[in-house]
């Protein structure tokens, strides 16, 4: 009896699953959903990969899968991002279990609706204030990257991981911006947050789907559900430094805003004091944005940094060039100049191309899971039905090597974008990094300015070659896709030239 009703419930089960099925979504993978686990087992190491094979296979650049049960939306090329992302109804975010249960839907990036709109805007408005997209912020970024020199000079030749280092230092422009302080090099407390703010980003790989898909939290299968306790007490180590620092701020607020925290403190005091009711100014708001600003701010920047030295390394000559324009454009013009500046930006077509195409092909943000966008009704989109509440996800490594957009896209070749007399830069639309539309990263003016100071300077100072003992480093094998997609640790050795 216990048997047949227990047959019988699956077999409703199951019909109930074929039938709820919404109709016409886009076109589906070749490969069946599973019960519960939907697509997850199929993505494979690089989901950004698979997912475009299978649009390639269907025949369709818009396609949908599941993670677990959540139903995904894919979008595979630029058109379809920029029909999205520009309108309003995709402008809500994706809620992966691994960050709500830390965020709240708090914050910057996990915050949706009116939260979102108040406090994007808040962020942007008070990062001005203190120096984001300004000239005069280069400086800071300099001063950070006179200590990372002089912690390579120290190493004088010896095999360096500079993830951290580069990390450390970037990280230290966002606590300028939100907390007016910065930490040296050798503060160890610092550098141990920084380490786990990287370490998330690698734990964060599989255990993204445990995101969409919770329970698989409490399956003792390692690559389902062992790195999600590590991500999350990492997680939790963030948030209370996070905190401390804002309980030790100096708020002695006379005048002018100093940082992030003094422009929110004293929004927080003037909700108080007019008796706003529904204030969103309050305290886990301050330190989920603040987490998200160190989050989205310094492995990132750092990633994009490690792929140049990954396809320079590996593209010798077009390393010759960059350093050969920076020489001569220094020699003749700024000779006496310590440091390349943002100012002479506009003469160096070629070393700014290289920069671009070390992002195109870097491809750093993934569909990952962790800024998927989801939309809060009904919708129609290349005209299938995309029903409320999917996730969508913008396939930017799908995007950067299509072939319609990029000739011959697995090569690098910073010349795609030059200019026919190569004298100038141009941008293809189709080149979306920081992605497009009002969610579209807010740090992209910070990140270009901290990529081109970093980026050229170091060149101009070192040269630098691999010293990984078992492994070559090949940009086409020698990387992993977490949160970020990013090349594995190496070790580089650097000698100083002379210029
Ligand atoms: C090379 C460096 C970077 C890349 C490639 C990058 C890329 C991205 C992308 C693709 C998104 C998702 C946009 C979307 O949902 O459509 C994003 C969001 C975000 N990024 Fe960046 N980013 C970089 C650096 C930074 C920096 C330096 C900051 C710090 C100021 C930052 C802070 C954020 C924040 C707070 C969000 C969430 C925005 C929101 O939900 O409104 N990112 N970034
Ligand atoms: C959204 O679409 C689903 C079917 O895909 C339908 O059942 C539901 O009623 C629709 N909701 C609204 C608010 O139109
Ligand atoms: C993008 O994909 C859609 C859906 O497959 C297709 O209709 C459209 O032509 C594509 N756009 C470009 C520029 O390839
Ligand atoms: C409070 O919230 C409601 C609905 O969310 C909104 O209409 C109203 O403008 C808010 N009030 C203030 C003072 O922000
Ligand atoms: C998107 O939202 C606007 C209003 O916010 C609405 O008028 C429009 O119909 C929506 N589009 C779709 C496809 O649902």
């Amino acid at each position: 009896m216990f048997l047949v009703l227990s047959l019988i419930t699956c077999c409703v089960y199951i019909i109930y699953l074929i039938f709820k099925k919404p109709k016409n979504l886009p076109p589906g993978p070749p490969i069946y959903a599973l019960p519960l686990f939907g697509h997850l087992l199929h993505l494979g190491k690089h989901p950004q990969e698979t997912l475009m094979k299978w649009c390639q296979q269907s025949k369709s650049d818009i396609t949908h899968c599941y993670f677990g049960q959540q139903l995904v939306i894919v979008l595979n090329n630029y058109s379809l991002i920029k029909e999205a992302f520009m309108d309003d109804n995709y402008s809500a975010r994706a809620q992966p279990f691994i960050f709500e249960e830390h965020f709240h839907g708090k914050g910057l990036t996990y915050a949706d609706g009116e939260r979102w709109l108040i406090h994007r805007k808040f962020a942007m408005d008070s990062l001005k204030k203190v120096g984001m997209g300004k000239l005069f912020l280069q400086d800071t970024i300099l001063d950070e990257l006179t200590d990372v020199f002089s912690v390579i000079d120290k190493e004088e030749g010896e095999p360096l991981n500079i993830k951290g280092l580069l990390t450390h230092g970037l990280s230290n422009i966002i606590c300028g911006f939100a907390f007016g302080q910065r930490f040296s090099q050798d503060d160890k407390k610092f550098r141990h947050i920084v380490s786990l703010i990287e370490e998330c980003f690698t734990l964060g790989s599989h255990d993204s789907w445990i995101t969409i898909f919770p329970l698989l939290r409490f399956i003792p299968i390692r690559s389902l559900g062992g790195n999600y306790k590590q991500f999350s007490k990492n997680f939790k180590q963030i948030f209370s430094f996070a905190k401390q620092l804002v309980e030790q701020h100096n708020t002695d607020n006379d005048g002018e805003d100093k940082d992030y925290i003094d422009a929110f403190l004293k929004q927080a005091k003037n909700d108080q004091l007019s008796q706003k009711e529904n204030s969103t100014f309050d305290m886990d708001q301050l330190i989920s944005s603040i987490t998200n600003l160190f989050i989205g701010g310094t492995e990132t920047t750092s990633t994009t940094l490690r792929w140049a030295l990954v396809y320079m390394i590996e593209n010798a000559h077009i390393l010759e060039k960059v350093q050969q324009e920076i020489d001569q454009y220094m020699l003749i013009h700024n000779n006496n100049q310590l440091y390349v500046r943002m100012e002479d930006k506009p003469f160096l077509p070629y070393t700014t191309a290289t920069i671009l195409e070390i992002q195109r092909c870097g491809n750093i943000a993934t569909l990952g899971g962790s800024t998927m966008h989801r939309n809060l009704q009904n919708t129609t989109l290349n005209g299938y039905n995309i029903p409320k509440n999917s996730y969508i996800a913008a396939n930017f490594y799908a995007v950067h090597v299509d072939e319609r957009q990029f000739t011959q896209p697995y090569q690098f070749d910073p010349t795609r974008f030059l200019s026919d007399d190569h004298k100038s830069v141009r941008r293809p639309a189709a080149f979306i990094p920081f992605s497009i539309g009002k969610k579209s990263c807010p740090g992209e003016s910070l990140a270009n300015m901290e990529l081109f100071l970093f980026f050229t300077n170091l060149v101009r100072a070192y040269n630098f070659h691999v010293v990984n003992k078992n492994e070559q480093i090949n940009s086409a094998k020698f990387y992993h896709t977490s949160l970020t997609r990013a090349p594995y640790d190496f070790y580089v050795s650097f000698s100083k030239r002379l210029y």
